[in-house]
């Protein structure tokens, strides 16, 4: 990495990057975000690499999960706790109907910073710049607002590490125990028919602990039954960022980015000559890299090339979001590709972002239908392939929200009003998030 450095990013194109007008407000604070505790350590980046790794051999499966906008205003242990909840219900369905681990990837502390398709936004004729996430400005719509804030970063920095605090306690301090495999399930999701569903599996799980002690199994002295692994991931945007938290490793001497456990690239920000690439290809993290419907064989060689040269399993995910239809037509000649190439990759399928649209009310919406049909033609196209479904990347929340329409307890148009409370994309409410993990299980199984 003779030609690399955590600034050489610098000297290339970056994309989606806010306008700072005051540059000594940005040096200052991206000066104080260096003086600042790493967030995740090299050694933890090495080991989730090394549980991606088995996803790529086909011995795994990632759910990458969490809300498409972390914010600042609803910011709260019980926020955190509900959405760490959902995951830990979804990896318990999807491991107990598969019999294959889960690597538990949040999408948390620190997913900020959003692309946005226009620099601008008009209403009533005033445009002002786009809102880029909690990290950059505010959502209100007033010039003042929308005006790009590098202390935002360092609020930023410092609720990814109270969350990240929240997040490392629950999942190793009692409440991901499997004997509180029941307790996960919120009343509002237990009723439901996939909550019931989960309900008979959680006692399932009880009677199989039962039995185990019963065996003369000291289930106390276990620990993978009494405590997870949860690890964290942010779209790696803002490079001033994510280069102020990049620091050298004493142990091997390498970068790692410090902010996050994984790093991904964007759908928007993946241009091979451009800043994001230059700038990952240098640190340790594993990463990922969003992948939609225009990329070319060109463009997936090329980033497995510029990203893991020296093959490491694990080292690269990439994350398909084509559109439900779409997939069937653009993915099936890029995993050939890859595959061909003998490139260890865990290929991933993000069945929300290319499945977006404006419902009749006005409101950003999804139908959980139609994400459902992306995943099965991406794992029908990963079967005609010859390669491993790796795992789902979904937006989500631990909360009874009404932003995505359908599931089994349906939501229709006229109820997007109720609960609509995502800064930025629509998310799976906590409901329609268990009757993915049972479906998928499913298609997993087949
Ligand atoms: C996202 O994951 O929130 C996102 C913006 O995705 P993409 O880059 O795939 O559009
Ligand atoms: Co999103």
């Amino acid at each position: 990495m003779a030609d690399w450095s955590p600034s050489s990013w610098q000297s290339r194109s970056a994309a989606q990057q806010p306008e700072y007008t005051d540059k000594g407000a940005l040096d200052a604070a991206l000066t104080e975000l260096r003086g600042l505790p790493p967030l995740v350590f090299a050694g933890e980046a090495r080991t989730l690499t090394a549980m991606l790794g088995e996803a790529a051999a086909g011995r795994a499966f990632v759910l990458q999960a969490g809300d498409c906008a972390e914010s600042f205003s609803a910011f709260s242990a019980n926020s955190i706790r509900d959405k760490l909840q959902v995951i830990l219900q979804m990896s318990v369905v999807l491991m107990y109907s598969t019999g294959v681990p889960v690597v538990k990837l949040a999408r948390m502390a620190g997913q900020f910073a959003k692309p946005r398709s226009s620099n601008t936004e008009e209403r009533d004729g005033v445009s002002l710049p786009s809102f880029r996430g909690d990290m950059v400005n505010d959502l209100t719509f007033d010039a003042t607002s929308r005006v790009a804030d590098p202390q935002r970063l360092v609020r930023g920095y410092y609720q990814s590490a109270a969350t990240l605090n929240l997040v490392r306690a629950l999942s190793k301090g009692g409440f991901a125990d499997l004997s509180r495999v029941h307790q996960w399930n919120q009343e509002f999701a237990a009723s439901s028919g996939s909550g019931k569903r989960y309900e008979e599996m959680a006692a399932e799980i009880d009677r199989a602990l039962i039995f185990m002690r019963a065996c003369g199994i000291d289930l106390n002295g276990e620990l993978a039954l009494h405590e997870v692994d949860v690890f964290t991931s942010h779209e790696a945007l803002l490079l001033g960022y994510e280069e102020s938290l990049t620091r050298e490793d004493s142990l091997t001497g390498d970068f790692y980015d410090t902010s996050a456990h994984m790093l991904w690239i964007g759908e928007r920000t993946r241009q091979l000559d451009g800043a994001h690439v230059e700038f990952l290809r240098g640190v340790g993290n594993p990463l990922g890299v969003k992948v939609g419907p225009k990329a070319t064989r060109d463009d997936v060689l090329g980033l497995c090339d510029a990203l893991n040269p020296d093959a490491i399993p694990g080292r690269l995910t990439f994350i398909s979001r084509m559109g439900a239809e779409t997939v069937s037509d653009v993915l099936p000649p890029l995993l050939d590709a890859v595959k061909d190439s003998g490139q260890p990759v865990v290929w991933t399928c993000d069945p929300m972002h290319a499945n977006t649209y404006q419902h009749a009310s006005g409101y950003k919406t999804r139908d959980f239908a139609t994400v459902m049909t992306e995943l099965r033609n991406f794992f029908g196209a990963c079967q005609a392939s010859g390669v491993w479904p790796g795992g789902v990347h979904i937006e989500l929340t631990g909360e009874d929200v009404t932003e995505c329409l359908g599931g089994s307890e349906e939501i229709l148009g006229e109820q997007l009003e109720e609960r609509y409370e995502s800064m930025c994309d629509p998310r799976l409410n906590a409901r329609q998030s268990l009757d993915l993990a049972f479906q998928v299980a499913e298609l997993l199984r087949a």
